[in-house]
């Protein structure tokens, strides 16, 4: 059998399992995409990026506004309507009775959830709890080590306030020293960023917190590199990854990091309110539990799960949108968002007052890009792009970054980016700087 159509079946098969459920729109649909899954096969990420019939199957997946442009995928994306449909299922189950329903059945969920994850994580499913969002992972991990007074801990001014506000009340509380870097991104050189952590280590040193893409301007951090360089000196790394799981295609082990936290209703589409934890399977121990447990100093990570009653509707509804994620594959969806973000970008960068945040580098970029024009503040242009053209997006006004935040996602269509070119265009030629 040829590689190409080794792969074909094996994508085939992966779209089964994304249409489990038996609505007739499912049904059509799933054909529909098989279908094109048969023709593309033997293209590569690059030149499936650039299939607009292609996209437009998997944009007919989602029921996102057609009368608002929803560019803010950044904060929180919507599921594609399997999921939807999923965490309904579920939900209409639980209320049949929600201790036997929930608990009973819902419930042995919960592993295969686990291995379907540590498969799309590239890790062990001993290393994976799934929680809420981000920040309770990164909280957890955070407040989780010990750490004593007077040992550092390096982070940055850009990264997420939530995991900067816990080492901040651990500073306040225990006395341990939370140094912040600074960056002035766009940067374009990974020795540089790798330098500037490394410059702030101590003998002191225990820890350093490191944001895989940077929320406000999208900047992809040399994580890799950063790790290498901590372990060397004896120092762990926290990644959040709140924004690259489920858009970039790697696998955390790979990273080389030690603790890993991220949203999973981001660029993995899974129901709002869910996220997960990856810790190295012989560090689990050591990290205590935030919640209670009969037993917080226990190797399994199971023991961070234990947060009460939850929304099982949500938990379980992630399987569905690991499912559609497995049916694009994690390459193409990663080329088909640089491929909208360098498509608008690269035409408003020539508008005379528009500048960009954002490094248009593959290496350094993916899905989101800053934008600003001179002679307005990112919360004018926001309500211009809104005001006029119903465009959704966010201002992004913190330490040394202002500009406007343009996220797509792989709903969002060619006609869409072409429409924001010309919002851009239009209110720069308005603007008086
Ligand atoms: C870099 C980063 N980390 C963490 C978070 C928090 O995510 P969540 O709302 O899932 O806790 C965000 C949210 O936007 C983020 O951008």
């Amino acid at each position: 059998m040829t590689n190409n159509r080794r792969s074909f079946l094996k994508q085939a098969a992966v779209l089964t399992g994304a249409f489990s459920a038996t609505s007739l729109f499912n049904q059509a649909h799933a054909e529909e995409w098989r279908k094109a899954e048969a023709r593309i096969s033997n293209l590569t990420p690059q030149q499936i990026a650039q299939d607009e019939d292609y996209w437009a199957i998997i944009q007919r997946a989602y029921s996102a506004s057609t009368n608002i442009m929803i560019l803010n995928n950044g904060g929180v994306s919507p599921s594609p309507i399997v999921v939807q449909e999923a965490v309904e299922r579920y939900n209409q189950l639980s209320n049949q009775g929600p201790s036997y329903y929930m608990w009973r059945i819902l419930d042995q969920g919960r592993e295969p959830l686990r291995e379907k994850l540590a498969l799309l994580a590239g890790s062990s499913p001993e290393e994976i709890a799934v929680n809420r969002n981000a920040t309770e992972a990164l909280n957890t991990i955070i407040y989780g080590l010990d750490l004593k007074k007077g040992d550092e801990v390096i982070g940055t001014r850009q990264d997420y306030p939530h995991m900067r506000q816990a080492y901040l009340q651990r500073q306040a509380r225990e006395g341990i020293v939370y140094k912040q870097l600074s960056f002035d991104f766009p940067i374009e050189n990974d020795e540089q960023i790798v330098k500037a952590y490394a410059d702030a280590i101590t003998p002191k040193t225990k820890l350093i917190h490191v944001t895989h893409v940077i929320n406000w301007v999208g900047q992809i951090m040399p994580v890799r590199k950063i790790c290498d360089m901590a372990h060397v000196r004896g120092i762990e790394v926290i990644v959040d990854g709140a924004h690259s799981f489920g858009l970039l295609d790697f696998k955390i082990p790979d990273l080389n990091c030690d603790y890993f936290g991220t949203s999973l209703h981001k660029f993995l589409s899974a129901p709002i309110g869910s996220g997960m934890m990856w810790i190295k399977k012989e560090k689990i121990a050591k990290v205590w539990t935030l919640l209670c447990d009969d037993n917080p100093q226990s190797a399994d990570i199971r023991k961070f799960e234990n947060i009460g009653t939850r929304s099982f509707p949500i938990e379980q509804g992630i399987g569905e949108a690991v499912n559609f994620h497995n049916a694009i594959g994690s390459k193409r969806k990663e080329e088909r968002i640089r491929y909208l973000k360098n498509y608008w970008a690269s035409r408003v960068q020539k508008v005379p007052k528009v500048r960009l945040h954002t490094s248009l580098k593959p290496e350094y970029s993916c899905a989101i890009c800053g934008v600003s024009i001179d002679g307005m503040t990112p919360q004018e242009v926001d309500n211009a792009l809104f005001g006029k053209y119903k465009i959704h997006t966010t201002s992004i006004v913190i330490e040394n970054i202002k500009c406007v935040r343009i996220t797509p996602h792989v709903y969002t269509t060619i006609a869409d980016m072409d429409k924001l070119v010309k919002a851009i265009t239009e209110i720069a030629a308005g603007a008086k700087g």
